[in-house]
């Protein structure tokens, strides 16, 4: 396979960035009166405004030249169609099938999965129905009062972004709680003040092998036998979402309160499915369909708009784009909604994990910069610890700002100061200040001569920095729905021009395989003397002085 580089998009865009060097933000703006309008995409549940980055329509239309060499329009067909695109595992990629409100069926391999997508959902609806109304018992009869969620990864990072997003839809009929960490603190603070007769345990996993995922599901049947002093409590008390059927039933979780998962469906991306069900518990079952709505108007817009209109598409080029051509090597999530707290760190299993990879689809070195690291914070909170790097540390870092027209819960005056924030920031992080304002400004303060030329170095910004604006309407399961398909898909389009396999996740085994060796020899007490001495020695400094 040819690289990526010998196209003539490729090259055309390496030679529009040298070019290029020198334009700043401002004259882009001060140039053409309809910037915003030109590089902004108006969606039903939101707005992205990319005009703060650095494209004039040549260079989007390089871009989405590039695109089209990349095939990505057929690619977008193979995904959509159920074709194996997860080439090293063999699999096909269609969590948009879990979404499909259409209901249209959908053979894959001879089975029509929107039937088994039905299935779930009916099953997860009648379940989630009857423990919010108290129908589901514990053993001893009472009502389940706190769900836990045990998983790790994508069997905990979705569903508790997204219950933690909308926390204001929830009716507080049941309280729920996530365990990801195999650190016992984790465990041991959620269960303390928890009934055991009234929780409901809910082992996420789909593959039922994840080490942390298995320790605490252990645990907490521990905890939960040591109480009732009978085994039979395990099935009133935990449910299973995997797609190891048999290692769900060997655990002591009744076949029948098994929800399915499919090896279609990456863990990364699956918080449509049935892995979704803390959502479902926690918001009620038709919340939860709002969400997949948000997500399928996503889906449609993504299969349907032109490459050049098309807000995925045109936020995976600007990435390959800032990073790829004119060399940044991280990426900021900063939402401006107290409730999108949990964004961030979804969005760097979301991006990373998919794409943090260094060969193309043949096993090939990549020659040429892939995704970014991706980190974040509340846009408010950040501004007070790390912004100070943005606006003016030598590496520029292209950032995205999510903020809501609507507040959820609107408290006089707070909303207006937030989003003032949010405004002025990616303004400010394009315009910055130089030295001639900054001078100008400390002299109209009346400071001295040999103050300004202390300080005016150090106030000056120089700008320039690309910024991404998202404005959702209000912060709803729909538009957030919405607001996960399109990093989802913009994803994928970044996996097709950089030629990377998105769907699968090499690169964790290696540290999952050692873990395990090192484990036994933790229990064992025999430490392996072939490890490097670096290992060894840390290995033996813990044993010596572990209580
Ligand atoms: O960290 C690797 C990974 O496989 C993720 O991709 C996945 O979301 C997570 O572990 C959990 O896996 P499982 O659902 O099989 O327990």
């Amino acid at each position: 396979m040819t690289s990526r580089t010998s196209l003539s998009s490729w090259q055309a865009l390496l030679e529009h960035a040298e070019n290029n060097k020198q334009v700043h933000l401002n004259q882009l703006f001060a140039d053409d009166s309809e910037r915003f309008d030109k590089f902004s995409i108006k969606l039903p549940n939101l707005l992205l405004d990319y005009s703060k980055n650095l494209v004039t329509e040549e260079t989007m239309a390089k871009l989405v030249t590039l695109a089209q060499e990349c095939d990505l329009e057929a690619w977008r067909e193979k995904m959509f169609n159920g074709d194996k695109i997860n080439r090293t595992e063999d699999r096909a990629v269609l969590h948009s099938a879990l979404r499909n409100r259409a209901k249209s069926p959908f053979l894959l391999d001879g089975i029509n999965i929107t039937e088994q997508v039905e299935d779930t959902l009916a099953k997860m609806k009648a379940f989630s129905i009857s423990v919010r109304e108290g129908h589901w018992c514990g053993y001893s009869g009472k009502r389940i009062t706190d769900i836990v969620n045990i998983g790790v990864g994508g069997s905990n990072l979705g569903p508790q972004m997204v219950t933690e997003a909308l926390k204001q839809y929830s009716d507080n009929s049941l309280n729920v709680h996530y365990v990801s960490n195999v650190d016992g603190t984790q465990i041991a603070d959620v269960l303390r003040p928890l009934n055991p007769e009234k929780v409901l345990f809910i082992v996420s996993s789909k593959t039922f092998t994840t080490t942390e995922t298995m320790t605490n599901a252990n645990t907490a049947r521990d905890w939960l036998i040591a109480s009732s002093f009978d085994e039979k409590a395990v099935l009133k008390h935990f449910v299973a979402v995997s797609a190891n059927t048999e290692n769900a039933v060997d655990f002591g979780i009744d076949q029948e309160n098994i929800f399915d998962m499919w090896d279609w469906v990456g863990g990364r991306f699956s918080l449509w499915s049935a892995i979704g069900l803390p959502i479902a518990l926690d918001l009620g079952f038709d919340k939860f369909i709002e969400l997949l709505e948000g997500a399928h108007e996503m889906d449609l817009h993504f299969q349907q708009t032109s490459l050049r209109d098309n807000a995925p598409v045109i936020l995976a080029l600007l990435s390959v784009w800032n990073c790829t051509f004119l060399g940044a090597q991280s990426q900021a999530i900063l939402p401006y909604d107290q409730s999108l707290h949990m964004l961030s760190a979804y969005m760097q299993q979301a991006e990373m994990e998919s794409n943090g990879k260094s060969v193309t689809w043949d096993g090939a070195p990549v020659d040429y910069p892939t995704v970014p690291s991706i980190w974040g914070e509340l846009g408010i909170n950040g501004q007070h610890a790390f912004y100070q790097y943005l606006h003016q540390s030598n590496n520029v870092v292209p950032a995205d700002f999510i903020g809501s027209v609507q507040s959820v819960t609107p408290v006089k005056g707070h909303h207006e100061t937030l989003m003032a924030n949010f405004f002025a920031q990616t303004q400010a992080l394009m315009t910055g200040v130089n030295e001639a304002q900054v001078r100008a400004d400390l002299k109209a303060k009346g400071r001295t001569d040999s103050y300004i030329d202390k300080v005016a170095p150090h106030k000056v910004h120089k700008g320039n920095r690309p910024t991404n604006t998202i404005l959702l309407k209000r912060l709803e399961p729909k538009s957030l729905g919405s607001l996960i398909a399109l990093y989802e898909h913009k994803i994928f389009v970044q996996g097709i021009i950089l030629q990377i396999c998105s769907f699968d996740q090499w690169g964790v085994e290696l540290g999952k395989g050692l873990a395990n060796k090192i484990s036994e020899e933790l229990y064992s007490g025999h430490i392996n003397q072939d490890h490097d001495s670096s290992t060894r020695e840390l290995i033996k400094y813990y044993q010596a002085d572990k209580t």
